[in-house]
């Protein structure tokens, strides 16, 4: 037997004897007599270390690519060895180290119909940003961890933490909206509890891969302060606070190299400035050379070999690419199999806990729920005075919008989804409505027709149309405008009754024409598996609501930064063009001009009017804030509830930086969500990353604080900041 085969083999015998448990716990006892990395008092590295030491070079080779993916191409020989996910590396049976099963889990388990398991749904990754929770995060990584396991998994791919710089990107709800210090705090408590289940984590996709449209080929040009301060501040951020693993190096270029051979990504920023010791791993299809990858700090190829297969041995035997060099990415890989537990947790599938992940998607998708508009209290509907609900639209009957791509979540009991489909994830709006109120005083229309609509709604007490926007990877959005005529229903629906509410199932801002002529808006976003139970549990004021947008709503696409999305080039093929020498190269670029001015700096800055504005939303409850005062970087201040009813607010701080810093107006530096009866206060204390209130001075490669006046500005939204404090620092 060649040596290729009988490893083959040894990993056949360890990958079907992986799932008994007595075997597993006998091999554990074994090994560790057997091995002595696998004593846990040693540390990761130390770890590592040893076992790197006993590798030969085929061994090596093995944990520096993946084994395909299914639908990729062609099957490998060894594909049976794969979990039905999106890639596995190989183990090293001999020696204790499992093979590592990868599955894309952006709000969820991806693929689970493909290999018979059950996933829960949670709330789109955007949705969970309007919680501004960090506990919330964690509970959302932890059963997405959890889940994970249950199904044969041991590391995800999700941490998707691409900041909103175009809101028509089509992966946007995978994302956590347009601040990096939101955004990385939330994907690194996220990445945290995951990783705390025995999984490897992943934060992804490092660096501004920020529109879908030519992402394969595009170079980005965005200068080094502006990139420091904008998307790579959040991936610093979750960096921090959740030590991830892995990172997934994203398709596009930056300023002239593709992500996954870029030298100043990979390791002058990562490595060199950040400190991170796990390892980079290629987005699908992402790599583009061997040498020059490998010598920017790209450790595993995925899915395939392409060029870390022979073409990478072939370069270490002939001393083109050091042995150092190679054993530094297994090194890497090692370390993080067992910072994350996966060597002394090995996998055991077991039945996902359908009815927990129930109460936490519920939980999570009422942390989520945005009420942008509350005209004359008409919500939350009064169970006593409504006799009859029209409800509206957007297949309302069957379940809510789900988001695309390798994102998405097979909803039980159906055909796994194709790539881009429309999946409407149950359950219906219509019967979490109908559950609320005697089921008979609810009629509904599917909207196809909007003056059948109408008259449905004329007759009714109230109509609640859900509309939706469908998103995907590998797709930018035309408009923000509502697809399908939406629009038109809806104003044709609020003319006949102006008690109309809309509810929204988005993956990103909308535009709202009507939103003079509506009573009610709620902004539920892709809501996953009890998304259409805490909608009702809004809508009937069962639960009230305390989210707040993570992104700015604009009023018109010609109030963006690129008006346009721009497009790769005529008769491109969504791949990078290969030149003579057998090069990739970029076939066009774009300029992130705007530099520092994403989201809602760009509409300070630019003193551009909103439709809403970063960290806007309702509750049923009111807020008053006073007594604000700033001591050693302190933010602290009061809040009252002053309604009737209890509730939570987000309470947040911003910052206006020195004249000197020439900086965008302000920017969040804190917040803190704050849980209050009627009448109650709170005394609020918020700590400010000294970080945050910086810039990055490219003189000197390093963040600074500039001396002057800070000015402290706490409140409800980017946009109604009642307290304001200015000191001087020195
Ligand atoms: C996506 C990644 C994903 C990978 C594996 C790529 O197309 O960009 O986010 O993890 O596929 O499914």
């Amino acid at each position: 037997m060649n040596s290729a085969i009988l490893r083959i083999a040894l990993f056949a015998t360890f990958a079907l004897s992986a799932f008994p448990q007595h075997r597993l716990h006998n091999d554990a006892a074994d090994q560790s007599q057997k091995h002595p990395w696998m004593n846990t008092a040693l540390s990761p590295d130390e770890r590592a270390e040893m076992v790197l030491k006993e590798m030969t070079l085929e061994e090596k080779m093995d944990l520096v690519h993946g084994n395909g993916m299914p639908g990729w191409g062609k099957p490998r020989p060894n594909a049976y060895l794969g979990n039905g996910g999106a890639g596995f590396v190989l183990g090293i049976p001999r020696l204790g180290i499992p093979m590592i099963q990868m599955s894309d889990a952006a709000y969820g388990v991806r693929s689970s119909a493909e290999n018979g398991r059950y996933s829960t749904a949670l709330p789109s990754n955007l949705a969970s940003a309007a919680s501004w929770d960090p506990e919330a995060a964690c509970e959302y990584g932890a059963l997405i961890g959890r889940e994970l396991r249950a199904q044969g998994y041991n590391m995800t791919l999700g941490g998707g933490v691409n900041i909103t710089r175009e809101p028509r990107n089509g992966r946007t709800f995978e994302y956590l909206g347009e601040d990096p210090i939101l955004a990385g705090t939330l994907v690194g408590n996220r990445i945290r509890c995951e990783q705390g289940q025995y999984v490897i984590g992943d934060i992804k996709h490092y660096a501004v891969n920020d529109q879908e449209s030519g992402r394969n080929e595009v170079n980005v040009i965005i200068g080094r302060r502006a990139l420091r301060e904008t998307d790579l501040l959040a991936f610093e951020v979750g960096i921090d606070t959740g030590n991830p693993a892995a990172v997934m190096c994203s398709y596009n270029a930056v300023n002239g190299d593709f992500a996954c051979e870029n030298k100043f990504l990979l390791t002058d920023i990562l490595r060199t400035a950040w400190g991170f010791k796990g390892f980079v791993l290629s987005d699908w299809g992402g790599t583009h050379s061997t040498i020059k990858a490998s010598a920017a700090g790209l450790d595993n190829e995925e899915p395939n070999d392409d060029f870390f297969g022979d073409k990478l041995k072939v370069a270490v035997d002939s001393g083109t690419v050091p042995l150092s060099e190679l054993d530094q990415h297994v090194r890497r890989i090692l370390r993080s199999e067992f910072l994350s537990g996966i060597v002394d947790h090995p996998l055991r599938k077991s039945v996902v806990d359908v009815e927990g992940g129930f109460a936490t998607a519920l939980h999570l998708a009422e942390q989520s729920t945005v009420l942008l508009k509350n005209d004359n209290g008409v919500l939350p509907l009064d169970r006593s005075k409504i006799h009859s609900i029209a409800v509206i639209g957007s297949h309302a009957d069957t379940g809510m919008i789900s988001g695309g791509g390798s994102a998405q979540v097979d909803p039980p009991g159906r055909a796994p989804a194709r790539w881009q489909e429309h999946v409407w994830f149950p359950p219906a709006p219509l019967k979490a409505v109908s559950a609320k109120v005697p089921a008979e005083t609810v009629s509904f229309d599917s909207g196809d027709d909007p003056a059948r609509a109408a008259a449905l709604a004329k007759q009714a007490d109230v109509a609640i149309v859900f509309a939706h926007q469908w998103l995907s990877e590998g797709m930018d959005l035309p408009s923000l405008s509502l697809p399908d005529k939406q629009d038109a229903l809806i104003e044709q629906v609020a003319a006949a009754n102006p008690r109309t509410i809309v509810v929204l199932e988005t993956g990103t801002a909308v535009t709202m024409p009507w939103l003079g002529k509506v009573s009610g808006v709620v902004e539920a976003w892709f809501a996953g598996s009890k998304g259409a139970d805490a909608v009702a549990n809004i809508l009937f004021g069962d639960v009230n609501p305390s989210a707040k947008l993570p992104m700015t709503f604009p009023l018109s696409e010609a109030d963006l930064p690129h008006p346009q999305i721009v497009p790769p080039p005529p008769g491109s093929h969504g791949g990078a063009a290969v030149a003579g020498n057998g090069e990739a190269k970029p076939t066009f670029s774009i300029t992130y001009n705007e530099g520092l001015k994403v989201g809602y700096k760009w509409y300070d800055a630019e003193k551009k009017p909103v439709l809403f504005p970063f960290g806007f939303g309702l509750s049923y409850t009111t807020f008053g804030y006073s007594n604000l005062a700033v001591h050693d970087n302190i933010v602290s201040f009061t809040v009252k509830n002053t309604g009737t009813r209890a509730g939570a607010e987000i309470a947040e701080v911003y910052a206006a930086l020195p004249a000197a810093a020439n900086e965008p107006p302000k920017r969040l530096v804190g917040w803190s969500k704050v849980h209050l009866n009627p009448g109650e206060s709170k005394q609020v204390s918020v700590p400010v990353n000294s970080k945050y209130l910086s810039i990055f001075d490219e003189a000197h490669d390093a963040w600074k604080l500039e001396p002057g006046a800070y000015t402290f500005m706490v409140g409800g939204s980017s946009k109604d900041l009642p307290l304001v404090k200015t000191i001087e620092k020195n």
